[in-house]
C-alpha cells in the first residue's frame, strides 16, 4: 500500500511542478483499458468527467448523468491505473442539493479509489467544498463553461468576455485557492484570462480551450481520438481518427461473414 502511494502523483507534487514551471498532462478516461493505456504513457492526472455521460452514455449533454454511472465508470479507471492521479467528476445534484449530501457523495468517490473530486462552480459551492475539504478529499475547482449549467449558458460557448464574467471568474478563483483547492480547471475562457490567473495563482490552473499559458492542459480523450462525433469543440486537436478505423475494421469483418470468408473452412 506504501509502496503504491510512493508512485503516485499527489497533490504536492504537482505544486511542485508549478513552481518548476513543468506543464501537467490531464486527460479523461472512462474505463479500464484506456485508463491503463494512459497511466503506461505517463499520464499525470486522469479524470473521470461527467463527459462519460456525453461520449459514452450517448446523453445529450452531462445533466442526466448519476452517481452509479460515475462509480461504475471510476472504479474501472481506478483498477487500471498505478501512478497517474484520478480525479472523480462530481455530477450534477450530486453536491447541489445539500452540504451533507456532497460529502458523502465525494466520500463514495474516494472510497471507490478516486485521488480526489471535482467539482464545477465557484462562490456558489464554497461552503460545501470547505466541507469536502475538511473531510480530507482533495477538491480540483472547475470555473468559465460549467458544462452542467449549459442550460443557463444557452449553449457552449466561451465564457469571460464581457467584463462581469471575467470579474466573477478571477473572484472565484481567489476565492476557491482560499477555501483550499488544490487546482483549477479553466474551461473556454479568453487566454488572457487564464493567462493572468496562472501567474496570480500559487495552485495550478489547467486549461481546456483556454489558450496556451495554463499549468497543464485537459482534453477529452474521445475528441482527441475521433470517437464523438456529434459535437467537436474548435480547441480539439484530433491526434487519431480511431473511430473511421473501427468503422473500417467492422465494415471487413461483417463482409467476411457475408460472403463465408470468416472463419475459414
Ligand atoms: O467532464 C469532463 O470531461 C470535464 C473536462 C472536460 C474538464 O469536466
Amino acid at each position: 500500500m506504501l509502496a503504491e502511494l510512493k508512485n503516485k502523483i499527489t497533490v504536492s507534487e504537482l505544486i511542485k511542478m508549478k513552481q518548476r514551471g513543468e506543464k501537467v498532462a490531464l486527460l479523461t478516461a472512462y474505463d479500464y483499458p484506456f485508463a491503463r493505456i494512459e497511466d503506461d504513457a505517463g499520464m499525470d492526472i486522469i479524470l473521470v468527467g461527467d463527459s462519460l455521460g456525453m461520449v459514452v452514455l450517448g446523453y445529450e449533454t452531462t445533466i442526466p448523468v448519476s452517481m452509479e454511472e460515475m462509480l461504475i465508470h471510476l472504479k474501472a479507471v481506478v483498477r487500471g491505473v498505478k501512478r497517474a492521479m484520478v480525479i472523480a467528476d462530481m455530477p450534477f445534484l450530486s453536491f447541489q442539493i445539500s452540504t451533507s449530501d456532497a460529502v458523502k457523495n465525494a466520500g463514495t468517490f474516494m472510497k471507490a479509489g478516486a485521488d480526489g473530486v471535482k467539482i464545477e462552480g465557484g462562490r456558489e459551492f464554497i461552503g460545501t467544498i470547505k466541507r469536502i475539504l475538511d473531510a480530507g478529499i482533495p477538491v480540483m475547482g472547475h470555473l468559465g463553461l460549467t458544462p452542467q449549467s449549459v442550460k443557463k449558458f444557452g449553449k457552449y460557448r466561451i465564457v469571460g468576455k464581457t467584463e462581469g464574467e471575467k470579474k466573477k471568474i478571477i473572484e472565484d478563483a481567489s476565492l476557491l485557492q482560499e477555501a483550499g483547492v488544490f487546482s483549477i480547471i479553466l474551461e473556454s475562457v479568453p487566454p488572457d484570462i487564464a493567462k493572468q490567473l496562472t501567474n496570480e495563482l500559487t495552485i495550478p490552473v489547467y486549461g481546456i480551450g483556454a489558450g496556451a499559458y495554463c499549468d497543464g492542459q485537459i482534453l477529452v480523450i474521445h475528441d482527441i481520438l475521433g470517437l464523438y462525433e456529434e459535437f467537436q469543440p474548435k480547441f480539439v486537436k484530433r491526434y487519431a481518427d480511431i473511430g473511421k478505423e473501427v468503422k473500417k475494421a467492422v465494415s471487413s469483418y461483417i463482409k467476411d461473414v457475408k460472403e463465408g470468408k470468416f472463419p475459414v473452412k
